[in-house]
């Protein structure tokens, strides 16, 4: 039996769908099985993220109305053999994957995978409940601007009327700059106004959505390290979270910047 997290966010468009992607790719570098379930449906990216929309032959609507087998919709990942997408349905009807329907899938993934991460869509309302239905565990995605925030913390409180195991919080697109000139807030700050612990930070970082096949699997980038250490934190090894301004901090860097 494996953990079944889901990403959430409240606000569209913060990275649920890229830190779904490269939490992912993050614990299967540590050897995890993971799934991908994109919760999504009518949308679709988490697939394309993950590039195999090329190699969709049934989705999460075909599981539902009985046309395959939930393994037969898996499609295994090029660059890593232990990660796994199950594509969103792409023309289906919303109402078509009931809740009870949709957590059963996740709970038969549940068996076999290390980790189902289950990327949630964007809102709060129907697509939001059949997602966090699905999981025992969810992280809050959120950039530092203040819409961002306070969406957050509504979603935080509508995840305490359900029975999770553990919300935590993962500020993305944090501009180390912007926080060093205390122009944006830091993840810290950003979790102890929501009251969640931080799970991770992730930099802004325009290498990170993963455009080509070759960035996804040769990827250094300091995202990599950050999506790196959050796959540590979630999976119980480490508790470190990625320090997005540390490159800005210090005299010298202080001196660099004045004389730029
Ligand atoms: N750390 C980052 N640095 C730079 N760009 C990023 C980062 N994270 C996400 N993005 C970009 O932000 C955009 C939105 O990301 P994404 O689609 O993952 O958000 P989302 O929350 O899933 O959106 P939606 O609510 O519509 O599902 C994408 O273009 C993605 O490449
Ligand atoms: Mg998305």
């Amino acid at each position: 039996m494996g953990k079944k997290i889901v990403l959430t966010s409240g606000k569209g468009g913060v990275g649920k769908t890229t830190v779904t992607a490269n939490l992912g790719i993050a614990l299967s570098m540590l050897s995890k099985k993971v799934a991908l379930v994109d919760g999504d449906i009518g949308l679709n990216n988490l697939d394309v993220v993950m590039m195999v929309e090329n190699k969709i032959v049934y989705d999460i609507g075909d599981i539902a109305e009985g046309r395959c087998r939930t393994k037969q919709a898996l499609i295994q990942d090029d660059c890593f053999p232990s990660l796994f997408t199950l594509p969103s349905a792409k023309t289906m009807d919303n109402s078509r994957i009931p809740p009870r329907v949709f957590v059963s899938i996740v709970n038969e993934l549940n068996q076999d995978f290390d980790y189902v991460l289950i990327d949630c869509p964007a809102g709060i309302d129907e697509g939001f409940h059949r997602a966090v239905a699905g999981a025992d565990e969810a992280l809050v995605v959120t950039t530092p601007h203040i819409s961002a925030v306070r969406d957050a913390d509504k979603v935080v409180s509508l995840l305490s009327t359900y029975c999770m195991k553990a919300v935590g919080l993962v500020v993305n697109r944090l501009k180390g700059n912007l926080v060093t000139e205390g122009a944006t807030m830091d993840a810290p700050d950003i979790a102890k106004l929501l009251r969640v612990p931080l799970k991770g930070a992730i930099p802004e970082d325009e290498e990170i959505n993963l455009s080509s096949q070759i960035s996804k699997c040769k990827d250094k980038s300091s995202a990599r390290l950050a999506y790196l250490l959050l796959a540590s934190y979630v999976d119980g090894k480490d508790t470190k979270v990625f320090d997005c301004a540390s490159d800005y901090r210090g005299f010298f860097k202080k001196l660099q910047r004045v004389f730029r």
